[in-house]
């Protein structure tokens, strides 16, 4: 497993699914680990974190505040002098009818959260990680960055946009040190995809269209992540890293 004795990582969204399984992971591998939501799940990871011995501390945050952002990577760099990993994780996929897929309000929520949630958190950590001389950042983006989905513009274009924003970041600061890179997750087995899926029966085709025939469960999504993190992946900068069972193959 990779070492993160003595970093300090902020994840967003990480009270539940992937944010959780990713914080889990890098407070076994020695991080202290901030771990942020905009409810008190966040506060429920840290917890039991703590209480599995590891060191965390729980904050809300909800990502399209930037007041919010910019007062925690302050707090952050304060209490612990530093913000080595951060991982901007947090996002929605709202379940909308085929019919009001293409809603002015629909997309302005989407984009909030997944894609300017994204650039405001990339805005101040990178900001932070400047001044320290470097750090490393993924943002969990989605095969639906990768390729279109029907019924799905407000959701596909904010993860294309994900993609973009970490590519254009990533060229912009790899020789001062920070590495930015992005997953593409295929479907996922977490409340936002329980919430998307019916029934079994959309289980079962949604396991179908995956050559891999299943769907990823959080930690395989967070390994990845991980790895992006860690030092094994030291010249990897800019990229989006498929983790999708074949889905855009
Ligand atoms: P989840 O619903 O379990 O986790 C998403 C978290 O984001 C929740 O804890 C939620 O409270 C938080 N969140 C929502 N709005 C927020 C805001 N304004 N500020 C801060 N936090 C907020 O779902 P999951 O699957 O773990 O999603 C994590 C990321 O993975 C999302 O960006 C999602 O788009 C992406 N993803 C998920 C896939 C899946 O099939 N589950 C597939 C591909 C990408």
């Amino acid at each position: 497993m990779a070492d993160f004795e003595s970093s300090v990582a902020l994840v967003t969204g990480a009270g539940s699914g992937i944010g959780k399984a990713v914080a889990t992971k890098l407070a076994q591998a020695g991080a202290h680990v901030v771990v942020t939501d905009i409810n008190d799940n966040a506060v429920a990871t840290a917890d039991a974190l703590r209480q599995a011995g590891h060191s965390a501390s729980s904050s809300l945050l909800d990502v399209r505040d930037e007041e919010q952002i910019q007062a925690l990577v302050a707090l952050i760099a304060r209490d612990y002098g530093k913000l080595d990993i951060a991982v901007n994780n947090a996002g929605i996929d709202p379940e909308v009818a085929p019919e009001a897929s293409w809603e002015e309000a629909i997309l302005d929520q989407v984009l909030a959260i997944n894609l300017k949630g994204v650039f405001l958190c990339m805005k101040h950590e990178i900001a932070q990680m400047l001044k320290q001389g470097g750090g490393r950042i993924v943002n969990t983006a989605s095969s639906a960055g990768l390729r279109g989905f029907a019924n799905k513009p407000a959701y596909t274009a904010s993860k294309h946009g994900v993609v973009g924003l970490t590519r254009a970041a990533a060229v912009q600061y790899a020789g001062r040190g920070v590495r930015i890179n992005a997953v593409c997750p295929g479907a996922v087995d977490t409340a936002m995809l329980e919430k998307n899926l019916g029934d079994e029966k959309g289980r079962e085709m949604v396991a179908a269209n995956h050559p891999i025939q299943r769907v990823a469960t959080a930690d395989e999504i967070a390994d990845a992540i991980i790895w992006l993190c860690g030092d094994t992946a030291s010249y990897v900068t800019g990229h989006a890293l498929a983790v999708d069972g074949g889905l855009t193959v």
